[in-house]
């Protein structure tokens, strides 16, 4: 007989507590703990393992994990090359952002039998949207259902190669005692899930809602049980959108898809470079363009700064928006001790141009010169882009892959790049001015305080 006990569960890091407490013991997370109820089934016999015992690592056989490309480049692109058999992926992002939307087109596309489980919307509703997005097809089975018995029923029936599950957070298992939406029910329906995967070869991809503080049965409690963690992001009034992953298992995490809402569903961005610089004005201060990298593809992007008095009295600001905020406070006091461009009495704002999020080392440079441009209402000049990384004593330090930055640069015209002086060569058809210290960049930018204006 097994028994109910009532726990509470840390919803970011899944620890269980005994007691209520503030803060969790796991993760030190404040006010994640949710009440749970416990099924103990120790007294339960141990079951027969199904799993084969320990083989040598020369008779294991690899010929699991390829990816089969999906014809969403933009996903195959994150998932390094598409998604693999037997495998469970979690696509999680904030309501509204497109994740059913996505996933539509990606059963739309598939070339098999394929099945959508629906608990949020109708059979009716998502026959209507498929029909919008030119998905309906006759592989392609609804299911508005919510109970893991029926669910595992129809995969049984239909036996599909693709299964999508629109929500986890809505799927519950009678056989799993906890609360229906508890985390422990979420995470064990997600175990199934995945066991499931794995016996029938089965590629599923489970949907999991995010709020902003992580809301109830966090994404972090499903993280350890699935093989790939994508997130989907954007901002719901623009139409652009960022798929990363966060985990995954078959390949590297640092790729990054981009696409853009449109009527007929996601477009992927084939080439965004052009995208971010497409409303940027020449010759105004504030303004610097930087080749970075996100994983393998090359992304020219612009930074903007903005500097204003700060009030007497109150610690200056330092606002970031797209970059990293102490990253930012780093560069404000590099820029003011080694480089004696004092930004102590400023208010700085510095953002990337179409709000695209970005964390590299690559862009410090590009902080700086377009903070000490608007500090000096001076712009650069038009044809120049810049990257490195910004030491903390005022030295610029080489960032990976130059040749793909400068190639990319050359490619949307710019003719002239500052890069740190450690640069390995290359010949990507585009002047390579290098500086060894910020002070030098900021001179060789046409930004030093005795410059004259430079022409835009
Ligand atoms: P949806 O995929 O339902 O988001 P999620 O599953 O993450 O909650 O998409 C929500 C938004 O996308 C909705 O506000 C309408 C918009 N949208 C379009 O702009 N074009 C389209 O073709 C579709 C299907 C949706
Ligand atoms: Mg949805």
């Amino acid at each position: 007989m097994s028994r109910a006990k009532v726990v509470h569960v840390c919803s970011e890091c899944g620890t269980t507590h005994a007691k209520w407490a503030g803060r969790c013991a796991g993760c030190g997370d404040w006010n994640t703990l949710v009440e749970d109820v416990e099924v103990d089934n120790t007294s339960a016999p141990v079951a027969a393992s199904t799993r084969p015992g320990p083989t040598r690592i020369g008779d294991v056989g690899t010929e699991h994990g390829h990816p089969v490309a999906t014809s969403i480049p933009e996903l195959d692109r994150v998932l390094g090359g598409g998604l693999v058999a037997g495998s469970v992926t979690l696509l999680g992002g904030e309501p509204g952002i497109g994740k059913s939307t996505l996933l539509l087109q990606l059963l739309a596309a598939w070339n098999g039998p394929t099945l959508y489980v629906t608990a949020e919307e109708s059979a009716q509703q998502v026959k209507r949207r498929a029909e919008r997005l030119g998905a309906a097809r006759d592989d392609l089975w609804l299911h508005a259902e919510t109970s893991m018995p029926h669910i595992l029923d129809a995969i049984e029936r239909i036996r599909p190669e693709l299964v999508v599950i629109d929500s986890i957070q809505t799927v519950s298992d009678p056989a799993l005692g906890s609360l229906p939406g508890s985390v422990g029910q979420v995470r064990g329906c997600a175990q199934r899930f995945v066991n499931e995967a794995k016996e029938r070869d089965v590629t599923i991809v489970l949907v999991g809602h995010v709020t902003k503080e992580g809301g109830l049965a966090g994404p972090r409690v499903l993280e350890h049980v699935v093989d790939t963690v994508l997130q989907f992001e954007g901002d719901r009034h623009h139409a652009l959108r960022l798929l990363r992953a966060s985990k995954h298992r078959f390949g590297p995490t640092n790729e990054l898809g981009l696409f853009e809402m449109a009527n007929g569903g996601l477009v992927g961005v084939p080439d965004p470079s052009s995208l971010f610089l497409a409303d940027r004005r020449t010759g105004i201060p504030g303004s610097a363009v930087v080749p970075t990298m996100e994983g393998q593809r090359p992304i020219v992007v612009e930074v903007q700064a903005l500097t204003n008095p700060s009030v007497p009295g109150v610690p200056p600001r330092r606002s970031a928006l797209g970059l990293d905020g102490g990253r930012l406070s780093m560069l404000m006091a590099v820029l003011g001790r080694r480089s004696r461009v004092m930004v102590g009495d400023q208010d700085v704002y510095a953002s990337t141009a179409g709000g695209v999020k970005l964390n590299e080392p690559g862009l410090d440079l590009g902080v700086c010169l377009a903070v000490v441009s608007a500090v000096r209402d001076q712009p650069m000049p038009a044809d120049l882009a810049v990257f490195g990384e910004v030491g903390l004593g005022g030295e610029l330090r080489q960032v990976g892959q130059a040749a793909r930055r400068l190639t990319e640069a050359a490619r949307l015209g710019f003719r002239r790049v500052i890069v740190p002086t450690n640069s390995p060569d290359c010949d990507a058809g585009i002047d390579v001015i290098r500086a060894a210290t910020l002070s030098e960049a900021i001179a060789v930018a046409g930004l030093g305080s005795g410059a004259l204006r430079a022409t835009g």
